[in-house]
C-alpha cells in the first residue's frame, strides 16, 4: 500500500487535474517533523492558476480533502499537510503484508528485462579474496533485488582465468612445481609458485620473458601448455566452489576470461573496420578523447585484459539481449570500465548506455588494506570456518538445547559475515572484524536473526490465536513497527535505484530495533489483543525473512 500515491489520487480530484497524478507524486513530501503530518503536498505551483496565494489554496484543498485514511488535514503555510488514520492504515498494511507474503514490495519495473551481473570473478591459481568476496555478496544481492523488481538476473562469474600471469605459472610449475603437491593443495601451491616466480625474477629478469612465450604458446594453442592451464584452471575452480556452497551463491555462468580467446580477432577486425585501432609503439590502442588510450594487443600479438572484456561484453549482449550490464568490481578499475565503455560506444553499439560499473571501496584490516601479495592475506575459507565456530558457540550459549545446531551456525555464521559487508554503503571502506560481526546486539545479522527467530518462536506459542483478518488494529504501541513495515517497498525501490543494499541491511535493523522494543513493552500472548498484535509479528517475520533474502541471507526459525 503507497499512501503518497493515494494522497496524491485525492489531490488530483479536489484540483481538477491541473497537475498529472505523476508529477503530484513527486511533488509530496514528508513534513520534517512528525507533529507536522505525515505527507504534505505543496501548493506554490498552483498559485499562477488559480490566481490566489498559496496559502489560500492549501486552506481550500484542506477543507475539501474527506478520506477515512486521514484522521487530520491541516493547511500550514503553503502545504496541505496530512496524518494517516493510524487504524485505519495500520489495519492496511498488516493486510496487505499477510495476504502477499513474500511478494509484499515486489514490483514489475523491470518488466521481465535481463540485465547481466559481473561479479565475483576471481583470479584463478590465487587465493580468494576479501576484495572478491565483495564483489560477490554485493552483486548476488543486487541480482535479489532486480529481481524483486522484475528483472531477470544474469549472473555471471568472469572468472580471471587467462593473461600473461598464466604463462609465469606454467613456466614456475614447469620449473619447480610437483603434480602431487598441486593435487594436495591447489590455490596455495600455485599461488606460492607464483610468488616464487616473481622473486626469482628480480634477479633474472629473462624468466619475464619466458613467462610471455609460454602465455603466447597458450593463446596459439599449444596443446602441453594449454593441458597444464585447463588442469589449474579445474583445480582452483573446485576451491572456489567451496566457498560458493558456504556462502549459498550460484552463478549462471562462468565463462572467464579465456572463453573469449577465439573471439578476440573478431574484435580487433571490428575496431580496424570502424578506424578506430591506431599502432603505438608497435601495439595496437584505441585513443580516447577524455582517458588514457585503451590498450588492444602487445606487441607480441597477445591480447590483454581490456581486449577480453570488449568480446564479452558483445557476447553478453548477443546472447542475453540485456537491457542494463553491470560490473561489481573494485573501484580501482574505474579507469578500465570508463574506457571499456567508451571503446564500445565508438564502436556504434547503441547498448552502450545499459553498461554501468558498480565501484566498491576496500576491506582494511587494522586500517590497512588486506593483501594477497605479501603472504598477509586472510584466506576466505578460514574466515567463513571460523564465523560459523563462533556462531556455535554463541549459539550454545544462548539456547543449548537448540536441535540442528551445525546448520543454524553456518547460517547464523555466513550470514555475518554477508551483512558486515552490506551494512555499509558500498563505496567506504569497511574494517574487518570477526567479532563485531557475530555480536547478537548491534548492527549485525544475528540481531536480526535473532529476531526474526523471537518473532517465529512468538508464532508457534500462539499458534492458535493467529487470526489473519484484521479488520480493526488500534494498538497505538505498534505504530513505530508499523511504519517502518509501510516503507519497505519504497526501501527496496532505493536500493535498486542506487544499486545500494546497504539501504535493506539499514533497515532491517531499525525493523528489528523498533520491534524488540515493542516486544519489551506490551505483552503479546497474554494480551486481549493478542491476535491482532500476532498479525503484526507475522507480518514483522516476513518483512525480516525477505529482507535477508535479499541480503543473500538466510533466517533459521529458531536459534
Ligand atoms: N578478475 C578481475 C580481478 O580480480 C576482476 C574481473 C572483473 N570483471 C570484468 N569484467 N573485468 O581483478
Amino acid at each position: 500500500m503507497n499512501f503518497t500515491e493515494e494522497f496524491a489520487e485525492v489531490i488530483v480530484t479536489v484540483i481538477d487535474k491541473q497537475i498529472e497524478k505523476e508529477q503530484v507524486i513527486t511533488m509530496i513530501e514528508t513534513p520534517k517533523y512528525k507533529e507536522m503530518g505525515d505527507l504534505a503536498f505543496p501548493c506554490f505551483s498552483l498559485a499562477k492558476h488559480y490566481r490566489k496565494p498559496p496559502k489560500v489554496i492549501a486552506q481550500e484543498i484542506s477543507k475539501e480533502i474527506q478520506t477515512p485514511l486521514f484522521e487530520e488535514v491541516k493547511a500550514v503555510g503553503g502545504y496541505v499537510n496530512v496524518y494517516l488514520n493510524k487504524t485505519e492504515v495500520s489495519s492496511k498494511i498488516l493486510t496487505q503484508i499477510i495476504t502477499e507474503k513474500e511478494y509484499y514490495g515486489s514490483t514489475n519495473i523491470g518488466q521481465g528485462g535481463v540485465v547481466t551481473i559481473d561479479l565475483s570473478s576471481p583470479n584463478i591459481a590465487k587465493p580468494f579474496s576479501m576484495g572478491h568476496l565483495r564483489s560477490t555478496v554485493i552483486g548476488n544481492s543486487l541480482g535479489l533485488v532486480l529481481e524483486k523488481c522484475g528483472y531477470k538476473p544474469v549472473r555471471i562469474n568472469y572468472l580471471g582465468d587467462w593473461g600473461t600471469q598464466f604463462g609465469k605459472l606454467i613456466v614456475a610449475y614447469q620449473k619447480w612445481g610437483s603434480e602431487g603437491q598441486v593435487r594436495e593443495n591447489p590455490i596455495q601451491e600455485l599461488f606460492r609458485l607464483y610468488v616464487h616466480f616473481h622473486k626469482e625474477a628480480e634477479n633474472d629478469p629473462s624468466l619475464n620473458d619466458r613467462g610471455r612465450e609460454a602465455f603466447k604458446k597458450l593463446e596459439d594453442g599449444d596443446e602441453e601448455t594449454l593441458k597444464l592451464w585447463k588442469w589449474f584452471r579445474e583445480e582452483s575452480l573446485k576451491e572456489f566452489m567451496k566457498i560458493y556452497n558456504m556462502l549459498g551463491i550460484s552463478f549462471d555462468s562462468n565463462h572467464g576470461e579465456a572463453f573469449y580467446n577465439d573471439k578476440m580477432d573478431r574484435v580487433v577486425q571490428l575496431l580496424e573496420e570502424n578506424n578506430l585501432l591506431e599502432e603505438s609503439d608497435g601495439a595496437q590502442v584505441v585513443n580516447l578523447e577524455d582517458s588514457a588510450p585503451c590498450l588492444i594487443k602487445k606487441r607480441d600479438g597477445t591480447t590483454l585484459y581490456a581486449t577480453r572484456d570488449v568480446a564479452a561484453a558483445i557476447y553478453r549482449q548477443e546472447t542475453y539481449h540485456f537491457v542494463k550490464s553491470l560490473y561489481v568490481v573494485g573501484h580501482e578499475q574505474t579507469l578500465h570500465f570508463k574506457q571499456l565503455f567508451k571503446v564500445l560506444e565508438k564502436m556504434g553499439y547503441e547498448w552502450h548506455a545499459g553498461l554501468a560499473h558498480i565501484p566498491f571501496g576496500m576491506i582494511l584490516k587494522d586500517g590497512k588494506k588486506m593483501s594477497t601479495r605479501k603472504g598477509k592475506t586472510v584466506l576466505l575459507e578460514e574466515v567463513l570456518k571460523e564465523a560459523i565456530e563462533l556462531a556455535e558457540k554463541g549459539i550454545k550459549e544462548k539456547n543449548p538445547d537448540l536441535a540442528s545446531k551445525d546448520e543454524i551456525a553456518r547460517q547464523v555464521g555466513v550470514g555475518a559475515v554477508i551483512f558486515h559487508d552490506l551494512k555499509i554503503f558500498r563505496m567506504n571502506n569497511i574494517e574487518f572484524s570477526l567479532e563485531d560481526m557475530l555480536r547478537f546486539e548491534g548492527e549485525t545479522a544475528p540481531y536480526v536473526q535473532y529476531t526474526h527467530a523471537r518473532a517465529c518462536s512468538l508464532l508457534r506459542r500462539g499458534n492458535d490465536k493467529i487470526h489473519l483478518s484484521i479488520d480493526k488494529f488500534e494498538d497505538v504501541e505498534a505504530w513505530p513497527v508499523i511504519s517502518l513495515l509501510m516503507n519497505f517497498p519504497g526501501v527496496i525501490q532505493q536500493a535498486l535505484k542506487d544499486y545500494d543494499p546497504s539501504k535493506i541491511a539499514k533497515f532491517v535493523i531499525e525493523l528489528s530495533r523498533a520491534f524488540n522494543k515493542y516486544y519489551a513493552t506490551v505483552k503479546i500472548l497474554d494480551s486481549n489483543k493478542v491476535q491482532e498484535r500476532l498479525a503484526l509479528v507475522y507480518a514483522v517475520k516476513i518483512v525480516l525473512n525477505e529482507g535477508l533474502r535479499l541480503l543473500g541471507i538466510e533466517s533459521p526459525e529458531e536459534m
